[in-house]
């Protein structure tokens, strides 16, 4: 089946789709985004993704491009000229396209671009025997709340951890504490039972996932704080696992080279998984 893609108000072929080479996005990253998932059809969390979308174009002073309702259309539109019912959306919208200068252009029109995919079917062995993952040093910048397109760090962090045959590599601070995956929230259980995953100030993105499922461990009964740990807390933690719109839950089972608990997904990591699937499920089958 061919491919669409969004460009710009205009549905084209995914192969031709292209923006200009004086995007500000392809030439100072100055511009944000947003990854939804869909369940049957429907959007997940559709409502947070488009108010942390309008943070970060807040925070970045570009202008809003069209209304949450207009953006809903052309997304959902998108998802159906693909036949994609579980998968998900990428929304990217820059500052605009102007003469290269660093300073913003006074007239900018922001530009607007959307892919759509369907979900990979997830490996059930590393479902089954959890993942691993690498710490690597947090070389991202200091506004990491901010959904922005500068993923230059991300993308060496992502590489570094499948050279090292990890599915993701956990970034740490100075101080050695665990910031986040370069493109998921990391948790960990300790051996006293406390899910923790770090407070979401300028050092990590809030993720969507991860205030989800945060209400979910509360009502699940969970023991949670929500504090920073270390590399070294990690290594010792019981459990460990990542979250994000695309993988949902990923258990951890080796960190480095420490095994995690007994080195099989634990059963806060299986439990959340399965609480989140089944919320996915509720989606998927809820009426329009
Ligand atoms: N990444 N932290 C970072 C740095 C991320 O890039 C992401 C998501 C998350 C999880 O956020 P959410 O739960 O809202 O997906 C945390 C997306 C999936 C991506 O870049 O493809």
């Amino acid at each position: 089946m061919s491919r669409f893609s969004y460009v710009n108000g205009r549905f084209v072929r995914h192969g031709i789709a292209s923006v200009h080479i004086e995007d500000r996005g392809y030439q100072f990253a100055d511009g944000v985004y947003e990854v939804i998932a869909l369940a049957g059809g429907r959007f997940v969390d559709l409502d947070l993704h488009l108010t942390r979308l309008d943070r970060s174009l807040g925070e970045l002073r570009i202008a809003r491009p069209m209304s949450d309702r207009a953006l809903t259309m052309v997304l959902s539109n998108l998802a159906k000229r693909n036949g994609i019912r579980d998968g998900s959306v990428y929304l990217q919208v820059t500052r605009g396209v102007a003469p290269r200068d660093f300073a913003f252009p006074v007239d900018a029109v922001p530009q607007v671009v959307a892919t759509a995919r369907r979900f990979k079917p997830v490996d059930p062995k590393a479902l089954a025997d959890g993942v691993k993952a690498i710490t690597i040093p947090d070389l991202r910048w200091a506004r990491c709340d901010i959904k922005s397109v500068a993923l230059l760090p991300a993308a060496m962090g992502k590489q570094a951890a499948r050279e090292a045959g990890a599915y993701e590599a956990w970034q740490y601070d100075r101080d050695g504490f665990v910031t986040e995956g370069t493109s998921s929230n990391a948790w960990i259980v300790t051996n006293e039972g406390e899910l923790i995953t770090r407070p979401p100030t300028n050092a990590i993105l809030n993720g969507i996932t991860r205030q989800v499922m945060i209400e979910l461990a509360k009502d699940a009964g969970l023991r949670f704080v929500e504090r920073a740990f270390t590399v070294d807390e990690a290594h010792a933690a019981r459990e460990a696992f990542v979250t994000s719109s695309t993988s949902f839950v990923m258990p951890i089972t080796q960190l480095d080279d420490a095994t995690i608990g007994n080195g099989k997904p634990g059963s806060f990591s299986v439990r959340l998984r399965e609480t989140y699937l089944a919320r996915m499920a509720e989606i998927a089958g809820a009426r329009a």
